[in-house]
């Protein structure tokens, strides 16, 4: 049951099938609106299954414009399935960095083995055989075969929602349940009437992302203007409702850099959890604020001469995360001790590789 809105039992959804736009007529006019109006991004320069499998993946929690930026260098790093398992999951993990959701690198080069392995070294082209691999839903399964292969496989994401609740008029908050199922059935039935099913898909998500935008849509710009209820209602700008923020976490990461020569010593982070397997500082975890005697409790080794830098704060979509840097000396030998050369080679979160190349290595920018 719905905590936010309507859900498919209710009038709501029900008067929207019976009302609903013709999927063939906005299927045709979205097909003659995204030659001309879509944006010019890498993955869509030269498309191969490789290719849309590797962007459809870094673009299902990172923005467009960082993933454009990632592209090229990540395709020319890993050109096929089997050149990324040949490099390893650690060389994909550290290719990752800045794009976030690092499980995701791990998925990734886990669906290339099964690609190799299983699909002898193609990527497989039905929706069912596409879920199977690692780290591939029903959304991500429904873009590549709709993208790479021309199936008639629907997808939904956050744009897709904005789009269907505005044509089809829902007022409900976007994470609704039953407006997510309706949003499903609606992109079956888009995906079925497309004569390019794959086109009509990235249009429903260009729509959201550049003219259907939350907050104020630009209508005049839209190719759906004429038949939108949302429009012809009046509630285009509060449809659909925000979802809400949320609910983060605090932590406080208490990182210590500790230096031999021109070494510093780096751990791994555990499997499980925020950054799992990544490298970083000695760190101690916290609910709350500790000293730096505490902090130097909290290791599994001795440190001396303790002594906090500097503080700085990060928002995950889930944690709030406060560093505390601290620097101290040690005389543990055992454990990795990394020039700076080693350092970029290891996977490391984003604020963690900065952290290290201003403090480590006095790199400023
Ligand atoms: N988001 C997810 N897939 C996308 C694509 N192919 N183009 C633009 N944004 C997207």
């Amino acid at each position: 049951m719905s905590r936010t809105g309507p859900n498919p039992e209710t009038e709501v959804f029900r008067s929207v099938e019976a009302g609903r736009i013709e999927p063939s007529w906005i299927a045709s006019r979205l097909e003659s609106w995204f030659p001309g109006h879509q944006r010019d991004l890498p993955w869509r320069q030269r498309r191969t299954p490789w290719r849309t499998l590797v962007s459809e993946l870094m673009l299902q929690q990172t923005q467009v414009s960082r993933v454009a930026e990632r592209f090229e260098p990540f395709m020319a790093r890993f050109p096929d399935p089997d050149a990324m398992v040949s490099a390893g999951e650690d060389a994909v993990v550290a290719a990752w960095e800045g794009l976030g959701y690092y499980r995701r690198a791990r998925l990734l080069h886990a669906a290339a083995v099964a690609i190799r392995d299983d699909h002898g070294g193609e990527v497989p082209d039905t929706v069912e055989a596409l879920r199977s691999l690692p780290g591939i839903g029903r959304y991500t399964a429904g873009s590549i075969a709709s993208i790479a292969f021309g199936r008639p496989a629907p997808i939904v994401d956050g744009n897709v929602i904005r789009v269907i609740a505005r044509i089809d008029a829902i007022d409900a908050a976007s994470d609704d349940p039953g407006l997510i199922e309706h949003c499903w059935r609606r992109a079956e039935g888009l995906a079925a009437a497309a004569e390019s099913p794959g086109i009509v898909n990235e249009s429903l998500m260009e729509l959201g992302a550049t003219v259907c935008r939350p907050g104020r849509p630009s209508c005049d710009a839209c190719p759906l203007v004429d038949r939108c209820a949302a429009r012809r209602a009046g509630i285009e700008d509060s449809v659909p409702r925000p979802k809400q923020p949320p609910q983060r976490e605090l932590v406080h990461l208490h990182s210590i850099l500790l230096r031999r020569g021109d070494r510093i010593l780096l751990r791994r982070r555990p499997a499980k959890g925020i950054w799992a397997g990544l490298w970083e500082l000695p760190s101690v975890e916290s609910a709350s604020r500790l000293e730096p005697e505490a902090v130097a409790a909290g290791l599994d080794f001795t440190v001396e001469g303790l002594r906090y830098v500097e503080s700085f704060r990060r928002l995950l979509t889930h944690r709030e995360v406060h560093f505390h840097v601290h620097e101290g000396r040690t005389r543990v030998r055992r454990g990795e001790w990394c020039d700076r050369e080693e350092a970029s080679t290891l996977g490391m979160s984003k604020p963690m590789r900065l952290l290290i190349d201003r403090r480590a290595w006095g790199v400023t920018d």
